[in-house]
């Protein structure tokens, strides 16, 4: 006898399936599921293509399970701040404005750097610099009086216009899942942190993406603050990570504020630091010591963040995030070559991405909080996210059947139950 499958059961399996996989439908808030997942993204200029690498593994871990779905579709937040704010802005902006897909992948978010990063990161006074190499003065006096004269060192023109050319006119409010987007305002001299999750109070804070993205990567030293005003509100910002640079606390913070009491599930990604220099390339020598002169307060508050946020995730917050629920990949031995946040030769990018793919083997490395010391675990980055994929994509599927039970009337509480396999699909 022949098995062939009648036509009315193979519809509705695959319409089955396609209920299972939602129809790369938005994530059901977390109150339809176990946990709050947050992916968090650092600063650090071309080095971006660190993070957006690793990212790409992910995503296609991710797509592997359901090829309709993109990141968006996992996290409950994404966060970044400066290079970060602006990957998260295109990871979590929809692509037109009734699209369920992002703007970009995390492997065209890698090929946009390489395309974009030299225009963006195209000196300023080229010409001058060109015609004082054929001058007649030697090169060291002429070279100081260029220096201290191209502060900022780009005039951020480019970054202006293709950030808008590509996040159109897009708000805050209309992103796939919440974003939280660190800046800080040099006037008032304070922290904006541009997030989903303020917007029923601070309804001043729903900007253009666009100019969300300029504020949180304007970058003292390196480009021009950014200012514009939204809502009758003044703006005049500089880069998130003088509030921030590792957004990760800031968006655990507006998590435990906004979704209640859910174990979080915590991927934050680093840019790459220098065994001898954690600050890594933030700064530009050359103008450094110009600007802080001027800007003193705004750098204090820039120095603690990165090892403060491992304590502080490590102490106060170690009851929302176990251990085992937080996945931290960072170079931590960058080559001191890689360091310049505003190399984007093609020679430097493409280490850049060699360094993120190389991390995905290495071991992952836990904080030690007592010294702040890496430790080796024993598995890769690359397992780790295996992990993480098998977590997220369960924890989508639970929420998606959750919820279409509570829409069928049916009480959710107690009946459905997520093995440790995921869900099973009967
Ligand atoms: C966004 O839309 C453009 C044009 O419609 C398409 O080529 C691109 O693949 C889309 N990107 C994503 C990530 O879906
Ligand atoms: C987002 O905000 C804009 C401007 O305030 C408003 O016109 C629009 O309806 C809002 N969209 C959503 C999806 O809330």
């Amino acid at each position: 006898m022949k098995h062939t499958m009648s036509p009315f059961l193979l519809f509705a399996l695959m319409l089955f399936s396609q209920f299972m996989a939602g129809f790369n439908t938005p994530l059901p808030p977390p109150s339809y599921g176990d946990h709050v997942s947050i992916l968090s993204i650092d600063g650090g200029g071309i080095r971006g293509i660190i993070p957006a690498t690793v990212l790409d593994y992910l995503d296609k871990a991710l797509k592997a399970k359901d090829p309709t779905t993109s990141l968006a579709h996992y996290f409950d937040v994404i966060s970044g701040t400066s290079t970060g704010g602006l990957m998260t802005a295109m990871l979590a902006a929809p692509n037109s404005s009734n699209s369920n897909h992002p703007i970009f992948t995390p492997s065209e978010v890698v090929q946009f750097y390489k395309k974009y990063g030299p225009d963006i990161f195209e000196p300023r006074f080229a010409l001058i610099s060109l015609l004082k190499g054929f001058g007649s003065c030697d090169a060291k006096p002429c070279r100081a009086w260029y220096d201290l004269e191209k502060c900022p060192k780009y005039d951020g023109e480019f970054l202006r216009d293709i950030t808008r050319k590509i996040l159109k006119d897009t708000r805050l409010n209309q992103t796939l899942t919440n974003v939280v987007i660190p800046s800080f305002d040099e006037r008032k001299l304070y922290p904006v942190i541009f997030s989903n999750f303020k917007l029923k109070t601070e309804t001043y804070l729903n900007a253009k993406l666009s100019d969300v993205c300029l504020s949180t990567s304007a970058a003292p030293t390196y480009l021009p603050p950014h200012q514009f005003e939204n809502d009758g509100v003044q703006f005049d910002m500089v880069d998130g990570a003088m509030a921030a640079n590792n957004p990760a606390l800031v968006a655990v913070s507006e998590v435990i504020q906004h979704t209640g009491n859910k174990e979080i599930l915590l991927l934050s990604l680093g840019t790459g630091i220098t065994a001898n220099n954690k600050l890594g390339g933030i700064f530009d020598g050359v103008c450094q010591l110009q600007w802080l002169l001027n800007s003193y307060g705004v750098f204090s508050e820039a120095l603690y963040s990165t090892d403060m946020t491992h304590y502080y995730l490590a102490t106060v917050f170690s009851g929302f995030l176990p251990q085992d629920n937080y996945l931290r990949i960072e170079e931590y031995n960058l080559d001191p070559s890689m360091e310049d946040m505003d190399d984007a030769s093609p020679k430097n990018m493409d280490k850049l991405e060699k360094v993120g793919k190389n991390l995905l083997s290495q071991s992952v490395s836990r904080i030690n909080i007592n010294n702040f010391v890496p430790v080796p675990l024993d598995q890769t980055n690359a397992q780790a996210l295996d992990r993480l994929a098998d977590k997220l994509y369960a924890e989508r599927l639970l929420r998606l059947k959750r919820k279409s039970m509570e829409k069928r009337r049916r009480p959710f509480i107690g009946t459905v139950e997520a093995n440790s396999n995921g869900i099973s699909a009967a």
